[in-house]
């Protein structure tokens, strides 16, 4: 079954959700809370595309069902945080965790991107609508550190320019590296 918000994404994605089957139905007026997973192979693409490596923190901005945070839990050993605004997919995403095992290294944090406290991450990690990633510029410009590293699965961050950009399963992901102010 997919649900309507993944639906409701998809449409606007141009593509059909493969997916979502996690997720109980969300509000089809609400495009802001879609859930759309990751492929696995996109997410080890991301990874790879950042650099993360034993040490880094890792925040995913919208954690959906937690697919990110547990497989940097799982790969890396590392500490990761979910900021996730739906009710409904933070549930999904904490069961996820304790069915992974990895409750001691991930937290799933409910809450709005734009009002979240990213001090702590090294890597930072987005599958938003274009929008929000606007909106969320000014935010990881201030609270980022020198060093640190933004992946966005799809789209860009306006016009910024990426420091790399692959495409994996036909998109593209994109690479910024914050620098010292
Ligand atoms: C396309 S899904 C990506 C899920 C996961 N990061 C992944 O890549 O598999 C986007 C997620 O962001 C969440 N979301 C949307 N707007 C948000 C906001 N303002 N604050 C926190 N989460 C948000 C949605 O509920 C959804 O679960």
């Amino acid at each position: 079954m997919q649900t309507a918000g993944a639906a409701l994404l998809g449409a606007a994605l141009g593509l059909v959700p493969a997916a979502a089957h996690t997720a109980p139905p969300l509000d089809p007026d609400d495009a802001s809370v879609s859930f759309l997973p990751t492929p696995q192979a996109v997410v080890d693409g991301m990874f790879d595309l950042a650099g993360v490596h034993p040490g880094d923190v890792l925040y995913d901005l919208g954690a959906g069902d937690g697919r990110i945070l547990i497989a940097a839990a799982t790969r890396f050993g590392i500490r990761a945080v979910g900021i996730e605004i739906n009710p409904r997919m933070v549930e999904i995403a904490r069961a996820n965790v304790r069915r992974a095992g990895v409750e001691k290294l991930v937290e799933i944090r409910q809450g709005d991107v734009l009002e979240a406290d990213l001090r702590e991450a090294s890597v930072v990690t987005l599958f938003l609508f274009p929008e929000l990633n606007l909106k969320l510029r000014p935010r990881l410009r201030a609270q980022l550190r020198p060093g640190a590293r933004i992946v966005s699965h799809r789209f860009d961050l306006g016009d910024w320019a990426a420091d790399a950009q692959v495409t994996v399963n036909r998109y593209p992901l994109y690479l910024w590296k914050i620098r010292a102010r």
